[in-house]
């Protein structure tokens, strides 16, 4: 199975992302860490906790991490994800305890004492810890397999004209994470947005008559109500999901490899994920996601949520 570490901000599809790593028996979460994006770090902390309960996810570190950007200030979207970070489905207490230590301190702990390449970061929220630990301990850059990140978009926006949110709130850990060195995956809204969690899709969730099931169905009432509101959707973008669904079975999601830079100074494109697709491949570390294979995508994450 893959190693995977989950840096997120529950967050509706960061949620859903959760239960497809936990239930698919391809990967292996070694920790959950949280960061400050859909809503305050103390909101989506409490959030994973509640998702763990769910899904039942008890013997893996969670870790609290950064509670602002590296130099923007605090952007939450409760327009989206409402004044919870996760409204919709009665959230459980947890007994669950975080770890004392930063979740950039645990991402380093994890990765120094794991094999070289052989764990892949997940980010599905704003880039803050995965930032911070490449600069704590850049020893990581080598050691990590790949990074796999929900964010941007090379011909749409969703928190501007041409920027995405988990990028747009933090573009200066964004732009330390493109340009590294490590390898990344750039799972951006031109294929997040294919994943949409359509009534069928619904159905079949609803039609699993589990607990985890019924969560992600109350999850997705809100989330589709919310992107109808906000952004006119008919069915509402699972986008972090579509991240951890690529590490499971790359064969899911056409990728190709072109230079992407983050926008750090316009006035009008800040946080925008600029891909060069002018030449043929250049040499460069990043890959962005074109095209979802989204029946086989949606069966994944039933069958995960099903084993949970
Ligand atoms: C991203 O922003 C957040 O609201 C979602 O959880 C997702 O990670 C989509 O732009
Ligand atoms: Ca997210």
């Amino acid at each position: 199975a893959q190693k995977i570490i989950l840096d997120c901000d529950p967050g509706h599809d960061d949620a859903i992302a959760m239960m497809l790593a936990w239930g698919n028996p391809n990967i292996d979460l070694l920790a959950v860490t949280t960061v400050v994006g859909n809503q305050t770090l103390e909101k989506v902390s409490r959030n994973a906790l509640a998702v763990a309960e769910i899904a039942n996810i008890r013997t893996i570190p969670f870790a609290k991490g950064c509670p602002r950007p590296l130099v923007r200030e605090v952007e939450n979207a409760p327009d989206i994800h409402g004044d919870s970070g996760m409204d919709g489905p009665v959230l459980p207490e947890s007994t669950m305890q975080f770890e004392e230590k930063h979740a950039a301190q645990l991402i380093i702990d994890l990765v120094m004492s794991h094999p070289e390449k052989s764990i892949t970061l997940v980010p599905t929220g704003g880039l803050t810890n995965i930032a911070l630990a490449a600069r704590l301990e850049p020893r990581i850059i080598e050691r990590v397999k790949e990074v796999v990140l929900m964010g941007g978009g090379y011909h749409t926006g969703n928190w501007s004209a041409v920027a995405e949110f988990n990028i747009k709130i933090d573009p200066e850990a964004a732009h330390i994470v493109f340009n590294a060195g490590w390898n990344v995956t750039m799972i951006g809204l031109d294929l997040t947005h294919q994943a949409l969690a359509t009534p069928d899709v619904v159905e079949r969730f609803k039609a699993l008559n589990s607990k985890p099931g019924q969560f992600v169905v109350d999850l997705l009432a809100f989330f589709s109500k919310m992107y109808k509101q906000a952004q006119d959707f008919d069915a509402p973008p699972v986008h972090d999901a579509c991240a951890v669904a690529y590490v499971i079975d790359p064969s899911l999601i056409e990728v190709q490899q072109v230079p992407v830079s983050i926008e750090l100074t316009g006035t009008h494109t800040l946080g925008m994920t600029v891909a060069d697709f002018r030449y043929p491949p250049k040499k460069c570390n990043t890959w962005v996601a074109k095209k979802l294979d989204k029946d086989r995508f949606w069966d994944l994450v039933i069958d995960a949520v099903k084993h949970l």
